[in-house]
């Protein structure tokens, strides 16, 4: 199922995220692709937040993978951040042991549209883009692909 989603805010793309979040189980891949600065992070550090794990999720800069442990009262699944985009290829991405991690964690990887498909038969990919090429403001627009039960409701993501 595809959902494209307004976003206006980071705060938004954050609640998205945490919505992502408490629907994942350990095995769970997700796909985080855009151009640099789109939100990838901030969409990351939601899911964070909605599993319940250790923070803070920011950009990894000198290792491809960080593994976020979860926290008392979390939904007990570790986070698997990885960043592809300096990842030369499908040997690299082997030598992460990402299958490992996925029998117990749930493994969210930015840059990986087109490698990180390769973990799991059944992904969700979320594609973060600016509304138009000439807008430098907060609004994003999501676009969601994957199975129905990664995919939150739109009541999820309202402003409480
Ligand atoms: N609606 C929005 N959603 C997410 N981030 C936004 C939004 N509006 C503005 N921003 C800002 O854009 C930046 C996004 O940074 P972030 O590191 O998440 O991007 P990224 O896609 O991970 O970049 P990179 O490709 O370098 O990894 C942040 O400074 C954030 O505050
Ligand atoms: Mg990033």
């Amino acid at each position: 199922m595809t959902v494209v989603l307004a976003l206006a805010s980071p705060a938004e793309t954050e609640r998205l995220g945490r919505a992502v979040g408490e629907r994942l189980r350990p095995g769970d891949v997700v796909v985080l692709s855009g151009p640099l600065g789109a939100g990838k992070t901030v969409l990351a550090r939601g899911i964070g937040h909605g599993l319940g794990v250790r923070g803070p999720v920011t950009s990894p800069t000198f290792v491809i993978a960080r593994e976020h442990p979860p926290l008392p009262g979390g939904r007990g699944v570790p986070l698997v951040h990885v960043d592809a985009y300096r990842l030369g290829g499908r040997a690299e991405l082997d030598d992460l042991d990402l299958d490992t991690d996925l029998l117990t964690a749930a493994v969210v990887v930015e840059w990986g549209e087109g490698l990180a498909e390769l973990l799991a038969e059944e992904h969700l990919l979320i594609r973060l883009r600016r509304p138009s090429d000439d807008d430098d403001g907060d609004r994003r627009v999501a676009q969601l692909c994957g199975p129905a039960r990664l995919i939150p409701e739109p009541a999820c993501l309202a402003v409480p």
